[in-house]
């Protein structure tokens, strides 16, 4: 039984928070969020951003660990323990890391590919206008980059070398914030019309508002702070009892909130500026946004070549530490429902990750007429995953906590007492999680899946 098995924990609040963060902080901070953002109105998407950061992040952020640590297991079994009726949770959310680590895999494999290109020192190609989607479009390269990117992950999750790579991201982690600062300032500073392109970014235009930014903003919340997916469940259950829940679940939602608000502010006002202030072209720009722009700021700065080598060798732990504790998610998964080898269950991941992961890097080329609801194969895991499936489980978790199992249960866990190994400590922000829970969230969320699906079918334009 999963739950007899005596569970290792992480030493300690910072221990947590670090494995937490490592999750969190990956290629949705710096790769996805920017070419939201810039989808999607800029200024008006970051307020709207921050709003459900601190709202709906935050208060499923709490919940989900508070059930992790109070039942002692993964998503598979939490829910399934705190009412069986509820054990559909558990499978849904397990289902959302399955479909994003394949195409999450893709895009790290780009990182690859431009970290090597720096260190080549083919600078001055990689800015030039076509080099982007001239490598995307190549069958073959892109595969092998994606199969290195799997191969690494697997490795590290094989070896189980996480130790050495907690060490590693304490220091990582804060040099990519002072990295993505540096670039910032630099293209602000240096570009010519930079600056129109930092108000794009920061100062909300109301009419740019549109059901879509809320959609955009709420998927793109849940994974950045890797919520409606099971981790933080599974995190919550290796975490001590006298750890604060609450002050942990602020500390990575701010660090991941402010590393996605730099990295917008390093990229927006650069392709702003390189696009002479085109707002639609800005909006198109898509997945390839942060490839595209990077490689020409990198161009225009003096030893750009070592920098941009640095910068990506960062990214690429970001994505490296979060593709690995999806790669870990999935296995655990796999291993609780199969209960076999967990060398076998890597085996059969690495056959997922090819099956979905494939067809998600040929979208760009040899199959790239195909397409599902408009959207190619990446667009579409992301779409599901996004704007579909990670929304119902943030309503179903919404739902069971607020009137079955009752945010009672959460309050309590987060309130534990001293001599029960406990905090003590109070919970601030409880009425405003109730209120989020039992009130907000249902609603919003069926308006926001209701919006999205109608939207992709065509049937309402938003
Ligand atoms: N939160 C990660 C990011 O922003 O890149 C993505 C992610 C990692 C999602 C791990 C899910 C996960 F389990």
């Amino acid at each position: 039984m999963e739950t007899e098995k005596k569970r290792s924990s992480f030493t300690g609040k910072i221990g947590f928070v670090l494995a937490a963060a490592g999750s969190a902080v990956g290629l949705g901070n710096i790769w996805r969020f920017p070419y939201l953002a810039a989808k999607y109105g800029g200024g008006i998407f970051l307020l709207v951003y921050i709003v459900l950061a601190v709202t709906f992040g935050f208060s499923l952020m709490v919940a989900e660990i508070a059930i992790g640590r109070k039942t002692q297991t993964s998503a598979l079994g939490a829910f399934k323990k705190l009412d069986k009726r509820f054990s559909f949770i558990g499978i849904l959310a397990s289902i959302v890391p399955i479909i994003i680590l394949p195409y999450y895999s893709v895009i790290g494999g780009w990182v690859l590919k431009y970290l090597f290109g720096f260190v080549a020192n083919n600078t001055v190609e990689m800015a030039g206008d076509s080099y982007f989607t001239g490598f995307i479009g190549s069958a073959g390269e892109p595969l092998l980059w994606f199969a290195l990117f799997v191969g690494l992950t697997a490795l590290v999750v094989l070896l189980g070398v996480d130790k050495g790579i907690e060490k590693v991201s304490k220091f990582m982690m804060p040099a990519l914030v002072v990295l993505i600062l540096f670039v910032a300032i630099y293209s602000m500073a240096t570009l010519d019309g930079a600056g129109a392109g930092v108000a794009y970014y920061l100062k909300p235009d109301f009419s740019k508002f549109s059901v879509m930014t809320v959609v955009g903003a709420m998927g793109q919340l849940f994974y950045s702070m890797s919520l409606a997916m099971g981790i933080m469940i599974t995190y919550g259950s290796y975490m001590k009892k006298d750890v604060n829940i609450e002050s942990s679940a602020h500390q990575i939602e701010i660090f991941d909130t402010v590393i996605a608000i730099l990295a917008g502010l390093m990229i927006i006002p650069a392709i702003y500026a390189f696009s002479g202030g085109d707002e639609a072209a800005l909006a198109q720009k898509g997945p390839g946004l942060m490839f595209i722009t990077l490689p020409k700021i990198f161009d225009t700065m003096p030893g750009g070549a070592v920098i941009g080598a640095v910068f990506f060798i960062m990214v690429f732990f970001a994505a490296l530490t979060s593709s690995i504790s999806l790669m870990e998610t999935v296995v655990s998964i796999i291993h609780d429902k199969l209960k076999i080898d967990r060398k076998l269950c890597l085996l059969i991941v690495l056959g997922i990750c090819a099956l979905l992961g494939i067809p998600s890097s040929l979208g760009f080329s040899v199959w790239e007429s195909f397409t599902v609801l408009g959207l190619s194969i990446l667009d579409f895991f992301d779409f599901i995953t996004n704007s579909v499936l990670m929304p119902l489980v943030a309503l179903a978790t919404a739902i069971f906590i607020g009137y079955f199992a009752k945010p009672k249960i959460v309050v309590d866990e987060i309130e534990l007492p001293a001599e029960n190994g406990g905090t003590g400590a109070k919970f601030k922000f409880k009425g405003l999680f109730e209120i989020v829970i039992r009130y907000v969230a249902p609603v919003f969320l069926v308006a926001i899946l209701v919006s999205s699906i109608l939207d992709v079918f065509g049937v309402i334009k938003i």
